[in-house]
């Protein structure tokens, strides 16, 4: 079947007209921004992260009031709780303290959301799919999916986490190269160094491993990444950065502008922001964080709580060099233009290299 209509095959469940979905993004994927893109036939999303039950259930009403198309929730499955080493966080305090915020004594402390709570709240507003992202869902939550009717979309970035996800019940699998922008999604923070696969390679890799549908992520932000994706035997694509610079987005503009003008070059990935790996700019901050002069990170949650004030202020004031500036490898070619119709613009492109 030509890659086009196995695409749209697939994404007709969803009510889709095309099948581009707007990538989970915690911290940067309003309602306003999903309503767009699932207005113009693709499907919104929300990663639902750092988002307490009643901010879940308003973020679905939020869309539901402006959009009736496709959307997904995400969360990240827990990690076991992390070693945690006082001395050494002491170091990285004294050292982020270098980078214009005070950390608080009690930063590392702060704990994630609790996951089950978030679970019941994303499943009592029926979307068409929850993802997971960072390992599985527990075979409670799998259960409770499939009697709720909602599909469950699990983020791989290896063929065996593919292999994984297929037997313990997904009903999809997106597949997470490691051109991507943000954390990467590997399910073992052990042997994640030794994993970062390209999406030409996994995607197929994973297509030929698992009878499921695959969704493709990393590195697309424009027609040529989508028809490439679906040639290699995509049934759709997830894109992040790419929406990133869209006005709906709201991210701080210096971190757009930051987009705007980078090359793939430009982004590095690091644990310097949250303990586990992601990709982002390389901002000063990035740069000198992961220089030989700099404390490793401490692990994730922990080093998320750290830099928490840094972020913040960077964030607050729009200095790049403080922002958790994620970004893929092709953010150069994210476009500041309406979601919508640059949605609608990619699709065209696509759709006349596929023809
Ligand atoms: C700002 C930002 C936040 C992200 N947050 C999440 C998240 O909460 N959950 C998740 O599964 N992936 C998250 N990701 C990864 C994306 O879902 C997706 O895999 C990635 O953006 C695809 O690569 P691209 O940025 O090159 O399009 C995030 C990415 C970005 C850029």
């Amino acid at each position: 079947m030509k890659p086009i209509q196995r695409s749209l095959d697939y994404v007709s469940r969803y009510g889709m007209s095309n099948p581009i979905f707007l990538a989970p993004m915690a911290g940067a994927c309003p309602a306003k921004l999903s309503a767009e893109v699932a207005n113009a036939g693709g499907a919104g999303s929300c990663g639902a992260l750092l988002m307490s039950p009643s901010q879940i259930e308003a973020w679905a009403a939020d869309f539901r009031a402006a959009s009736d198309g496709a959307f997904q929730f995400n969360l990240w499955v827990p990690d076991a709780d992390p070693i945690r080493d006082p001395d050494h966080e002491a170091k990285v305090r004294e050292y982020l303290c270098t980078w214009g915020s005070d950390v608080p004594a009690d930063a590392g402390d702060a704990k994630p959301l609790d996951f089950a709570e978030q679970c019941a709240a994303i499943i009592a507003t029926k979307p068409p799919i929850f993802s997971s992202v960072m390992g599985l869902f527990p075979p409670n939550i799998a259960a409770d999916l499939k009697a709720s009717g909602i599909d469950w979309l699990a983020s791989v970035t290896s063929v065996d986490e593919a292999r994984q996800a297929e037997a313990a019940g997904a009903d999809a699998i997106l597949v997470q190269g490691m051109e991507a922008g943000g954390h990467r999604a590997y399910f073992d923070p052990i042997d994640a160094n030794d994993r970062l696969i390209g999406l030409v390679s996994l995607l197929p890799a994973v297509i030929d491993a698992v009878k499921l549908p695959v969704i493709a992520a990393g590195g697309i932000s424009d027609g040529r990444g989508v028809a490439a994706a679906l040639c290699l035997g995509a049934s759709a694509v997830a894109i992040g950065t790419g929406f990133l610079r869209t006005p709906e987005a709201g991210i701080p503009s210096a971190w757009a502008d930051g987009i705007g003008a980078s090359t793939p070059e430009d982004t590095i990935i690091s644990k310097i922001f949250s303990g586990r790996l992601g990709r982002s700019l390389a901002t000063d901050y990035a740069r000198a964080a992961t220089s030989v002069d700099a404390p490793n990170p401490a692990p994730y949650p922990v080093q998320r709580g750290l830099t928490q004030t840094m972020r913040t202020d960077g964030a607050k004031q729009n200095e790049l060099a403080r922002i958790q500036a994620w970004a893929g490898q092709s953010s150069g070619l994210a476009k500041a233009e309406p979601a919508g119709a640059l949605l609608k613009s990619i699709w065209q492109d696509a759709t006349s290299l596929l023809d």
